[in-house]
């Protein structure tokens, strides 16, 4: 394997001024400069990338800590961040979390002592007080943080009002939510955007709430009680999509008919919402466009270049599909 001393010899300087070309640091006069990139080119050096961080406290990577990457949400989203940062040569380590904060908290530390230059982070826990000893730029996705990050997300209020809005106009009369995790201020915006619009045309009723996982098989044990108890539910808006497919796989088991008897509607847009029989109404959020912003967003800090706006919330759009069909 070619070194940098190989290099230094070939062309006749110290290892230092090769490693001066490299890091783009430091005089070097013009003419060595030429002849130095020539030789790296001729003899194939592949700098190592680690001894460069170490020297230069940066590594062209930056970290993406999810909760969990099975939740077909996230892989739309990391899709987005990494075309993005790889376009500009950056690398991706991704975490998942599990919505832990001690597990967060080790990515964090795990991520500085590799020299990341930036972190982006989909957290409902982090405060203030857990990231000020971290010197890199660090972006909330998807869910803002209750510190003065710069963050990317949805209208996650106006979205479900137009969620439940459709449920009304398809003229069902007795709508259930099936809520996402109390502790995820996005599921909070959620139900309220529901429970406004419920009690604007005096349908609510407190006992058709019930929080649950965002996953498939909470929200399924969640929405098979609602319908026990409430078999003339006519409508449920799930939290989310992979809820909202939870709720159509109770619905089956206990012999509704989606959309006969029962409409459906979830949040996100994932592909998974179109393969599913019926296809699902969602709220779509633009997924991919959320990752790519906030990725853009990040390099500009890692440049040290400002960001005009700190704060972007995506507008969302009801997709109506077979599982609200009138
Ligand atoms: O499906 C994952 C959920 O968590 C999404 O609704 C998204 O908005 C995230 O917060």
């Amino acid at each position: 394997m070619v070194t940098m001393r190989d290099v230094a010899k070939r062309v006749g300087v110290s290892v230092a001024t090769v490693s001066r070309v490299l890091n783009d640091s430091g005089y070097v006069k013009e003419d060595t400069r030429k002849t130095v990139l020539a030789a790296i080119e001729e003899m194939n050096f592949k700098p190592n990338s680690v001894a460069r961080s170490l020297f230069k406290k940066q590594s062209k990577t930056i970290g993406l800590i999810v909760p969990d990457i099975n939740n077909p949400f996230f892989p739309q989203l990391a899709r987005a961040v990494e075309d993005v940062t790889s376009e500009a040569d950056f690398t991706v380590f991704l975490c998942n979390s599990d919505g832990k904060i001690e597990k967060e908290i080790r990515y964090f530390d795990r991520l500085q002592q590799k020299y990341v230059d930036g972190v982006l982070v989909v957290s409902n826990t982090l405060k203030p007080e857990h990231l000020s000893q971290y010197h890199f730029p660090i972006i909330a996705l998807d869910r803002p943080l209750d510190s003065s990050l710069p963050y990317v997300t949805c209208n996650n209020y106006e979205g479900a009002q137009k969620a439940t809005r459709h449920l009304l106009e398809c003229g069902c009369g007795k709508i259930a939510h099936i809520s996402g995790p109390e502790n995820i201020a996005n599921a909070r915006d959620r139900l309220q955007g529901y429970k406004d619009v419920v009690s604007e045309v005096g349908l609510y009723d407190e006992n058709l709430i019930i929080p649950a996982e965002y996953q498939i098989e909470s929200a399924k044990r969640a929405a098979f009680k609602l319908l026990t108890n409430y078999p003339d539910i006519d409508g449920i808006f799930a939290g989310n999509d992979v809820m909202a497919i939870g709720v159509i796989k109770a619905a089956e088991l206990l012999g509704y008919k989606v959309p006969e008897q029962l409409k459906v509607v979830g949040f996100d847009g994932i592909e998974f919402g179109d393969i599913i029989t019926p296809e699902l109404t969602t709220v779509s959020q633009p997924v991919y466009q959320m990752g790519s912003t906030a990725a853009a967003m990040l390099l500009d800090l890692i440049e040290g270049k400002p960001i005009h706006q700190k704060e972007i919330t995506f507008q969302v759009e009801l997709l109506v599909k077979r599982s609200t069909q009138t």
